[in-house]
């Protein structure tokens, strides 16, 4: 609160000096060359995917397990979200299937690192050499962690965040792009704002420029001071909110490996920044989300396969490991700030049911 009630005494709401700071502050978290903060994590995927010059007809690669928000970011470029099928114990993008749905119309490959755990990179990236691929990172579970050493949105193309109110990291709302071109980092900075060649610099300063050319399409896409405020506030709590949710999560493992219903999925703990707990439910995940929610326990699915919406050209793609977990998996409760008896009240509610 006094983060932000600074903000509101320096009279500059927008985007400013702040906002600048929080990019830097990420910067280093990460070890990012740049980083380009945005209003949400969907602007800065549709950020980064018209940045780099998507034409409709174009197609994206696009695992089906996601949040809608990586599709219609494809969408919103005009290009054509090619839907592929996922590994079956990490959920993240199986990269034989996405590689058998390259065509000479294929431009760019999305990964998401489903729950935070990290794709295989190294195959991604030779996947995005061979066939002369972009790759955008849907990072919006990934903020923190590790890939071989490196943090996510450390290396690689384009990486895209989210600090949306529920991720490890919050603005309140809001997002980032990190990259290693500065070129680039210039052409996205001004298609953050309305494709204004100076607004940036003038902005980070706190000041306006009134003479000023368009010399790009571009977007309100910019974060305000009050966000970056919040944000600087939360990065400082990362380490201590994500240890917490990792030792909720191998005791949840502990206990649930032990049940006959319940499959866990791979997870590398290893410098994870762990976003959500999902378990698959060898049969019967709904009456289990019933009965959890009689015990006064939500719970969720993450996420119904993109590929199955109306809007996509429901079930047009068959995509079996997708539409067979779907049926499964289940996000049981995972905040740091669960007592230990929380933790253990989800644990007897779910044996009762087994
Ligand atoms: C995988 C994934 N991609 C993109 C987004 C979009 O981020 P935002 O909510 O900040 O727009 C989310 C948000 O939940 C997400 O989970």
């Amino acid at each position: 609160m006094a983060a932000v009630e600074r903000v509101f005494q320096s009279g500059w709401l927008g985007m400013g000096s702040v906002v600048k700071e929080f990019e830097d502050a990420v910067a280093d978290f990460l070890g990012a060359r740049y980083v380009v903060a945005t209003s949400t994590g969907t602007a800065a995927l549709h950020l980064a995917l018209d940045s780099i010059g998507l034409k409709p007809g174009d197609e994206v690669i696009v695992p089906s397990i996601t949040y809608v928000a990586t599709a219609q970011a494809v969408t919103a470029t005009g290009a054509v979200p090619v839907f592929c099928d996922v590994e079956e114990d990490t959920l993240n993008i199986d990269l034989s299937d996405a590689e058998s749905k390259i065509t000479e119309k294929t431009r760019a490959i999305v990964p998401v690192h489903y729950r935070g755990m990290p794709c295989d990179m190294d195959g991604l990236f030779k996947l995005a050499h061979d066939y002369n691929l972009r790759v955008v990172e849907d990072a919006a579970h990934a903020f923190g962690s590790y890939y071989r050493g490196r943090r996510i949105g450390s290396f690689g193309d384009l990486t895209c965040f989210s600090f949306d109110p529920v991720k490890n990291v919050t603005c309140g709302e809001g997002g980032a792009i990190a990259l290693s071109d500065a070129e680039f980092m210039g052409l996205l900075q001004r298609k953050r704002i309305l494709g204004i060649d100076r607004d940036t610099w003038s902005r980070y300063h706190d000041k306006r420029s009134w003479v000023y050319d368009v010399t790009t399409q571009g977007y309100r896409y910019h974060m305000s001071n009050i966000n970056a405020a919040i944000g600087l506030v939360q990065l400082k709590k990362y380490d201590r909110l994500n240890s917490r949710k990792i030792s909720i999560a191998k005791v949840y493992d502990e206990e649930f490996a032990k049940l006959k219903k319940i499959e866990l999925l791979r997870t590398d703990y290893d410098g994870l920044s762990l976003f959500i707990y999902v378990v698959k439910v060898r049969e019967g995940r709904d009456r289990l989300m019933r009965f959890l929610e009689g015990e006064g326990i939500g719970t969720g699915i993450h996420y119904i396969p993109c590929h199955l919406f109306s809007f996509y050209g429901r079930n047009r793609a068959k995509l079996p490991v997708a539409e067979k977990i779907y049926e499964q998996i289940l996000t049981l409760p995972l905040y740091p700030d669960m007592s230990d008896e929380d933790v253990e009240r989800v644990i007897s509610a779910v044996k009762k049911w087994e």
